[in-house]
């Protein structure tokens, strides 16, 4: 079977990413693609990298244009994608790369976004952990998924692992992030012109106000749920309303994180370290074997060897997340550094992972662990 596909967003970067990736995939058909301010005008203008996708012109972004396909991706600015569920009531697999979905705190979403809440759809990071379990169990058969940000990815499947095993303290995480300008999307910003990057690096968001901490302290808090909670709950597992399982992830679970991210002059990629405090008693064996029981099966996470560390550089337009970890004895603290591709396993490339999984697809069908290189 062929599966039809619309992409909206496609003039963005991220719609872009989708685009690239589904153009080599064997069971889509790439049918339509949308934009806003520049619809009407030929793809190719605005993704000139799209060679093969040439023939196509960007639509209006409208629930009629969208209707009629057996999969939207959805890569719009948050607050944008929420209005087009109802209308796309009927189309089989819906996959949100923004941010409408993905919380299942109405406070965190109010303090965070603002705006109507919408409900939350099955997280789209299949290597997650979930009660003991992988996030893939609940993204098989899913029909609404929502994308995860590009900057919770890198942290949460950082941490996950030290969190569900229990050799780490939640409750004392911070975390710095390098990030190059893509991560930000497309339209233009002052803070994000290249005479203000380059040669430069950049925080914002700082003191705790990012809008994926809420995004990792739920992913942390699945992480370290009981396997029996996680077969009650799921992590944003679909369901027609926001159901009754939606304290996890809120301020008072005991997971805090201090988050600060770094604009870097780097067009892509993320480069994240995060540490917490060793749990008491936790060995080195115990900490090194709980990301090697999370990770070594996985093809598109992987644990590097002991003492080595990825640079952002190696996962350039790869979907795969390397980690680093190291155990800092007189800090006491778990240290973890992860780089990923903010455009590829930090949106498109979970996004087309997980419509595999939920498709019954193998699930790396064109997505490729190899980056580009230098
Ligand atoms: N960039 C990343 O690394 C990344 C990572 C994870 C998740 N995401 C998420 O993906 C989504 C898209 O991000 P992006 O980086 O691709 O942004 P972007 O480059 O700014 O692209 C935004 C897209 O949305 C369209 N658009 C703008 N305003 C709209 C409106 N009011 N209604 C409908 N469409 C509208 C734009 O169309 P026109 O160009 O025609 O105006 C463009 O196609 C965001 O929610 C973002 O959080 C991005």
């Amino acid at each position: 079977m062929t599966y039809s596909v619309a992409v909206s967003g496609a003039s963005g970067y991220a719609g872009g990413e989708i685009l690239r990736i589904l153009a080599a995939h064997p069971d889509v058909q790439i049918r339509t693609v949308t934009a806003h301010s520049n619809a009407g005008q030929p793809l190719i203008q605005h993704q000139p990298h799209l060679r093969s996708l040439a023939h196509f012109s960007l639509q209006p972004s409208t629930p009629e244009v969208l209707a009629g396909h057996d999969i939207v991706f959805l890569a719009l600015p948050h607050g944008q994608s929420g209005s087009f569920t109802d209308a796309l009531a009927d189309t089989p697999l819906v996959i949100d790369a923004g941010a409408d979905h993905r919380l299942e705190s109405v406070a965190d979403w109010d303090r965070f976004y603002g705006g109507d809440f919408h409900d939350p759809w099955t997280y789209g990071v299949p290597e997650l952990l979930v009660g003991g379990r992988k996030q893939r169990e609940h993204l098989a058969g899913a029909t609404r998924i929502a994308a995860p940000g590009c900057n919770a990815s890198a942290v949460s499947l950082s941490l996950a692992p030290g969190v569900a095993a229990g050799v780490i303290d939640p409750s004392d995480i911070v975390s710095v992030l390098a990030v190059g300008p893509s991560g930000a999307g497309r339209s233009l910003k002052t803070n994000l012109l290249a005479s203000e990057i380059l040669g430069s690096a950049n925080p914002y968001a700082v003191g705790g106000t990012h809008r994926h901490i809420p995004e990792i302290r739920q992913a942390l808090a699945a992480a370290r749920a009981s396997e029996d909670r996680a077969d009650v709950g799921g992590f944003g597992d679909d369901h027609p309303t926001h159901g009754g399982f939606s304290d996890r992830g809120h301020a008072d679970d005991g997971i805090r994180i201090s988050f600060t991210p770094v604009l870097v002059p780097m067009s892509r990629g993320i480069l994240a370290t995060s540490t917490a405090p060793i749990a008491k008693g936790a060995t080195d064996a115990d900490i090194r074997a709980a990301w090697e029981a999370a990770y070594g099966d996985e093809t598109f996470v992987q644990l590097l060897p002991a003492g080595q560390f990825p640079r952002a550089a190696d996962v350039l337009g790869a979907n795969t997340a390397l980690i680093g970890l190291a155990i800092d004895r007189p800090a006491n603290r778990v240290v973890v550094v992860a780089a990923l591709d903010n455009l590829v396993k930090g949106t498109a490339g979970a996004a087309i992972q997980s419509m595999n999984i939920a498709l019954g697809l193998p699930e790396a069908t064109a997505l490729t662990v190899n980056g580009t290189a230098p």
